[in-house]
């Protein structure tokens, strides 16, 4: 019986089990608090809200009518859960989406919006009821801002142009007087405009000189007439190592004259491991666990690649790099409609959030804006729901933990990371960044990626000798445990303090867990 039972834990995902700490699992982490670096952007924690399964309908709307707790339409659950995250923007409509949405099929009333397709995802009615007015109150709803990507695959500059009228002049035009008349006279503020998106895949298969070409028009005429709430203009860029767009369009904005002008380059990357998604989201072992881990990483290769390619046309780095799809896209839940890109969310994507985040706290210079994919019930999703319930999956629990670190500042630090060893799999074992808040408070967050054995760390740090150091801890039972709603919190973050011996502040981190402490 005793065999059988332990050959069945063999067979399946690895535990964590908080070991012995041996003198080689002690490393030493010393933060250089007499120096300082960039400053982390808060956009970086973005996330992305597309017409997606549901990501939309269902996961943030259910209507005004809905029996659930709403707000004009909205979900009370998600908007207080998401308020705990701070979110600084939100991406919107899409993804591939965005290049085949109307927008004035989303306005004026409900009732009278056409119903349109989805043939992006499921091929499913796209009922129009979310239109630009409700995501307004949504980002207003959350306190974030607006991130709108407008439809370059199969609309014109025009109709583009149209909608940031509609969206943000504060004169009588019509278009204006035509939103005032829908409800808000007030022009909306809109903080960042996306210039379509994969326009080299899904946004219309476009090569980079015709994109450019594109990007030219639209960064022109598509305007905001909002005075009092400056816009950003994002441009399509790459899509993984290939580097074609990103040369391309640094080119084109190096050469620029004075009709035009953008402030970043996207880039997208997901940790998939091979197309189709095949990665299983729980149920899966060390292998699957560390070659995505692996995968994962590639995010600071790709920054690398791309980041140099934009110091040669702008040293100066005025243009942002912004990752506005990042994430796990893993082997869909079973059962789950086809195209609805619904997975669950294990403490290995806690780890791959936390990876993700250092990675770019690390570029910070270059790296200003990030954005999740996704933020409800699609792909790596903060939050997961079924009619009235609702459950925190572990990115969300990782999010929140790292709010600190929001428009807080990089302070450098210097670690072995040792290595954390897995068939052919070789990555860090420890992963780590510190960063100082606006009052003067050091934070310091470490992923200790090793699903078998814990490590203690010994932290130094200048000038705080004698302080304590406390925070938070999230591990798990398991590497692939996840929160369900019928128990929701298997994964969820623990105080954590650390001990002083010998004089150095000693932190037990246990496997597979992500840290966040501060001075
Ligand atoms: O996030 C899902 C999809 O992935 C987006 O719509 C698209 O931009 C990307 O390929």
């Amino acid at each position: 019986m005793l065999k059988t039972r332990l050959l069945a834990l063999v067979g399946s995902a690895l535990a964590c089990v908080v070991g012995v700490v041996h003198a080689q699992d002690t490393l030493a982490l010393t933060v250089k608090s007499d120096q300082s670096g960039p400053m982390i952007s808060r956009q970086i924690f973005g996330q992305f809200a597309e017409h997606l399964g549901r990501g939309i309908y269902e996961g943030v709307w259910v209507g005004p009518n809905s029996s659930l707790p709403n707000t004009r339409g909205i979900r009370n659950d998600v908007v207080a859960a998401l308020k705990e995250l701070r979110v600084p923007n939100v991406r919107w409509p899409g993804g591939c989406f965005a290049d085949e949405y109307h927008w004035r099929s989303g306005i004026g009333p409900a009732a009278e919006r056409p119903a349109t397709l989805n043939p992006n995802w499921g091929g499913v009615i796209e009922p129009n009821t979310f239109g630009t007015h409700e995501f307004m109150d949504f980002v207003q709803q959350i306190g974030a801002e607006a991130y709108i990507s407008v439809n370059v695959g199969s609309g014109t500059s025009k109709e583009a142009a149209d909608w940031f009228e509609y969206l943000t002049a504060d004169q009588p035009t019509t278009l204006a007087k035509e939103r005032a008349a829908n409800g808000h006279a007030e022009p909306f503020g809109i903080s960042y405009l996306g210039i379509g998106n994969e326009s080299w895949g899904c946004g219309g298969s476009m090569t980079p000189d015709y994109y450019v070409s594109q990007l030219r028009i639209y960064a022109r005429y598509v305007r905001n007439y909002n005075s009092r709430h400056p816009m950003k203009k994002i441009a399509v860029g790459p899509e993984g190592g290939d580097t074609s767009y990103t040369e391309a369009g640094m080119k084109a904005w190096k050469e620029r004259n004075w009709s035009w002008d953008i402030d970043g380059l996207s880039l997208h990357y997901y940790t998939v491991g091979g197309w189709p998604p095949s990665y299983k989201a729980t149920g899966f072992g060390e292998d699957e666990y560390a070659r995505l881990l692996k995968e994962t990483l590639r995010m600071d290769e790709l920054i690398r690649t791309h980041a140099a390619i934009m110091d040669k046309y702008d040293p100066e780095k005025k243009i942002a790099l912004v990752v506005d799809e990042w994430g796990a896209w893993l082997a869909p839940t079973p059962g789950s409609k086809e195209g609805f890109l619904e997975q669950q969310n294990s403490q290995r994507d806690a780890l791959i959030a936390a990876l993700n985040i250092n990675t770019f706290a690390r570029h910070a210079d270059r790296v200003r804006m990030a954005n999740i994919a996704q933020m409800v019930n699609v792909l790596q999703a903060m939050l997961l729901t079924d009619q009235e319930k609702l459950v925190k999956t572990p990115t969300y629990h990782v999010f929140r933990m790292y709010v600190p670190f929001q428009d807080a500042t990089f302070v450098p630090i210097q670690l072995d990371p040792q290595t954390y060893v897995h068939g052919e799999v070789e990555i860090q074992r420890v992963d780590a960044i510190a960063a100082r808040d606006k009052d003067g408070k050091v934070w310091i967050a470490i992923a200790n990626v090793d699903p078998r054995r814990a490590v203690r760390i010994r932290i130094a740090s200048g000038d705080r000798k004698n302080e304590t150091l406390s925070g938070e801890t999230l591990v798990a039972p398991q590497i692939d445990s996840i929160n369900t709603f019928e128990a929701p919190n298997t994964v969820a973050p623990k105080p954590v303090t650390a001990k002083r011996t010998g004089g150095a502040m000693t932190l037990e981190l246990a496997p597979a867990s992500v840290t966040v402490v501060s001075f």
